[in-house]
């Protein structure tokens, strides 16, 4: 059953939404080489309960992390680890926030140091398939629209493989409900597109196939090929016209820019 918003449940998936931009950036400002994926975990986390909300993803089914950080090969529903961060890895940090009773979801992907042309083009392309799956999420529209505008352009245009086993979807009072927002699909199927949706469009793309396996961790997801994989996330409300992005990357560009570390031309 898809649940509907109202203007004012809006607004409180829209400041779980930023607490998570502001995460992500605080992340970006932070992420280094030789530092761990587990203290960037530790430092989301803090983050997150010190704006009095929790991290939406801790206990969720079980998960035991707040927040999912894929490296290189995984694509998402990686495991903070012990391993440190290296030159021409990428690091996708996927977080979720819960406050006022509501969830915010947004993920990006940062390259540290020199990475490769290839793998710069690989972030550019997944990125701008997020935007270009956004411009379809409008009124009147259908979810098939989002997947197959994602689809056409990763995997049609760029030669890329689209990941097929998991997902984008609505939420709200909960992190997932309906509908499922599959980064695939034919235009004009699945459901309607209506104002007062709020969904979380996600695009996982793979470097070479689109096949994945599950670590023995039993949740990070790998790229059968162990090419790289890159995800970018924003929470979106449906509305005439034109998406209202609830997330943002505005301050995580900037802080990406600013920290020499990171990758910001691709
Ligand atoms: N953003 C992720 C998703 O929507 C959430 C990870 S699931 C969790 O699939 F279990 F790790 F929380
Ligand atoms: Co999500």
């Amino acid at each position: 059953m898809i649940h509907y918003k109202s203007k004012e449940e809006i607004e409180l998936i829209r400041e779980s939404s930023l607490l998570v931009a502001d995460t992500l950036a605080m992340i970006a400002a932070a992420i280094k080489p030789g530092m761990t994926t587990l203290h960037l975990d530790a430092l989301a986390e803090q983050f997150i309960l010190d704006h009095k909300a929790l991290p939406s993803f801790k206990g969720y089914h079980d998960y035991p992390f707040a927040t999912c950080i894929s490296v290189n090969d995984a694509v998402v529903h990686g495991f903070p680890n012990k391993r440190e961060m290296k030159d021409g890895d990428i690091i996708s940090v996927d977080v979720g926030a819960f406050k006022n009773g509501f969830h915010g979801d947004s993920a990006y992907t940062f390259g540290i140091g020199n990475i490769s042309d290839e793998i710069k083009k690989l972030l550019r392309i997944t990125k701008e398939s997020l935007y270009r799956g956004i411009d379809k999420a409008v009124h009147g529209g259908r979810v098939g629209d989002i997947g197959n505008a994602i689809q056409q352009f990763t995997e049609k245009e760029n030669g890329y493989g689209v990941v097929r086993d998991l997902v984008g979807h609505g939420l709200g009072r909960n992190l997932h409900e309906d509908p499922q927002v599959p980064n695939y699909g034919k235009r004009g199927s699945g459901a309607k597109l209506k104002e007062g949706m709020v969904i979380a469009i996600e695009p996982m793309i793979n470097m070479g196939t689109k096949d994945i396996y599950h670590a023995e961790d039993g949740w990070t997801i790998l790229t059968q090929d162990g090419q790289p994989a890159a995800h970018y996330e924003h929470s979106i409300c449906i509305q005439k016209g034109k998406a209202d992005i609830l997330s943002s990357f505005v301050d995580i560009e900037k802080a990406e820019k600013a920290n020499q570390y990171l990758v910001a031309d691709y």
